[in-house]
């Protein structure tokens, strides 16, 4: 059904934007800069760079060739090519589902900031007890969430996401330019080298298998990887674009905004928290507790800040739309049922899994699932143990019962492979046996049964 109607990216230009859109989101920015304070700075940075180069290039490329390939989306790529390994596709199903709710929870935080920069409320925003005070409260985190994930909704259900494809093809570059600048700014402030040194030098003997972990489920969040997005990406591809060059392109830009990110909120950790261990640990609170503590001190900061949100929440809004998208259109082909009944349906599964999640931190924060806030758990239950098990069933599939080869004919039919030994190598080798091991010594450390 999907074959002959499949409409097409129209060059390569736009099938890198389009990829790099869905790819570039609250990942970056919000997400990429508190893992990396967190876990060593320098050292996750290397790593994830290291990672990036070899396990992610090696992933991008043959979920994108298996879709060009197939001409179809995850569930049916599998299916179409071996029978047996279509679960892999259902399980990859399941990552955007998990991660819709509690990405709109933050979307919503996002929303809450702008809304405090519109109002007049910078200098409140910029107080420390501010992010506490706000996700503690019984209601507030609710209603953001709600707002948040009603707009997605609204817009996936009228079909209007050219329209806001439209507007951040024009805001996206913006916030590119927007984040160096405030980038640039924040390394000037006193205090900011500290930052910069602990960010960008590092650290080995920081290093460990919870920095590798961390840094892998960060790069297929980020890289909307081992949840069958790029193979539904790489359906739409025509077969003459150089598909291991956009692969290349994709990778540099998700990569470049996530690091400037980084280089915009870890050294005004430093200025305003003295790079203290429980600063840089903040986890998710760390944008929130520390760009507004910059936009402060900036001149015009309420201007900058609320610019600076804007485009923030444009760039969940584009993310949020297609996660929503893809859950949509997998219950509308499940089960058979029409769009806007599965909008509906969607919607209410979302917001019954968001709502524990934005309630999280204050009235249940007593509640706890192996140790961990519901938000932090959904997080880890997708980043850390869903998407490695796809990843890992990937490379299976590919290096053993396609073979890699199948893979390589495809990226050659358009250019030659020139990173050809270096896929294979990784794919085969490398990328499965490390998912695994990787895997399973983090598991057992979040169960309590591993000290590392
Ligand atoms: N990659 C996006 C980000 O960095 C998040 C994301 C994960 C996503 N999966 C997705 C976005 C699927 C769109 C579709 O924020």
């Amino acid at each position: 059904m999907e074959n002959n109607t499949r409409s097409s990216f129209t060059g390569k230009i736009g099938f890198v934007l389009a990829a790099a859109g869905s790819a570039v989101g609250l990942g970056n920015i919000w997400r990429f800069p508190y893992l990396a304070a967190k876990y060593g700075g320098g050292i996750f940075l290397l790593v994830y760079l290291i990672l990036a180069l070899t396990f992610g290039f090696a992933l991008m490329t043959a979920e994108i060739a298996l879709g060009r390939k197939t001409g179809l989306s995850a569930i049916g790529a599998f299916r179409s090519l071996n029978k047996k390994y279509s679960f892999v596709g259902y399980l990859a199903a399941i990552v955007p589902l998990v991660i819709f709710p509690y990405y709109s929870v933050i979307g919503g935080w996002v929303t809450k900031y702008l809304w405090a920069f519109v109002s007049g409320g910078t200098s409140q925003a910029a107080t420390d007890a501010y992010f506490g005070q706000f996700i503690t409260q019984p209601v507030e985190p609710v209603l953001w969430f709600l707002a948040f994930i009603l707009v997605t909704a609204v817009v996936v259900l009228l079909g209007v996401e050219k329209g806001i494809e439209k507007v951040s093809k024009i805001m996206m570059p913006i916030l590119v330019v927007l984040s160096i600048a405030i980038a640039i700014y924040s390394l000037f402030m006193p205090g900011a080298i500290d930052g910069l040194v602990y960010y960008i030098k590092p650290d080995f003997s920081k290093f460990s298998i919870t920095t590798v972990l961390a840094a892998m489920g960060q790069l297929f969040y980020s890289m909307s990887l081992a949840m069958g997005i790029m193979i539904t990406y790489g359906s739409y591809m025509k077969k003459d674009v150089n598909l291991e060059s956009s692969v290349k392109q994709i990778e540099l830009f998700d990569t470049g905004i996530a690091f400037f990110a980084g280089l915009m909120i870890i050294p005004s950790v430093f200025v305003f928290s003295g790079g203290t261990p429980e600063a840089l640990g903040k986890g998710p609170s760390l944008m929130f507790e520390t760009l507004p503590k910059v936009f402060e001190t900036m001149p015009a900061g309420t201007l900058i800040g609320a610019a600076f949100f804007i485009l923030v929440l444009f760039a969940a809004l584009t993310s949020s739309i297609s996660l929503m998208e893809t859950v949509v259109s997998i219950v509308c082909d499940k089960f058979k049922i029409n769009r806007i009944l599965s909008c509906v349906l969607v919607l209410a599964v979302s917001v019954l899994m968001g709502i524990p999640s934005a309630l999280g931190y204050g009235v249940l924060d007593g509640v706890k699932i192996i140790g961990m806030s519901f938000l932090d758990f959904f997080d880890f239950a997708s980043n850390s143990v869903l998407m490695p098990i796809v990843a890992f069933l990937t490379c299976v599939f590919v290096g053993y019962v396609i073979k890699p080869k199948t893979i390589i004919d495809e990226v050659e039919s358009s250019a030659t492979f020139k990173r050809k030994k270096l896929f294979e190598v990784v794919i085969k080798y490398v990328a499965p046996v490390c998912i695994l091991l990787i895997l399973i010594s983090s598991v057992l450390e979040a169960l309590g049964y591993l000290k590392i």
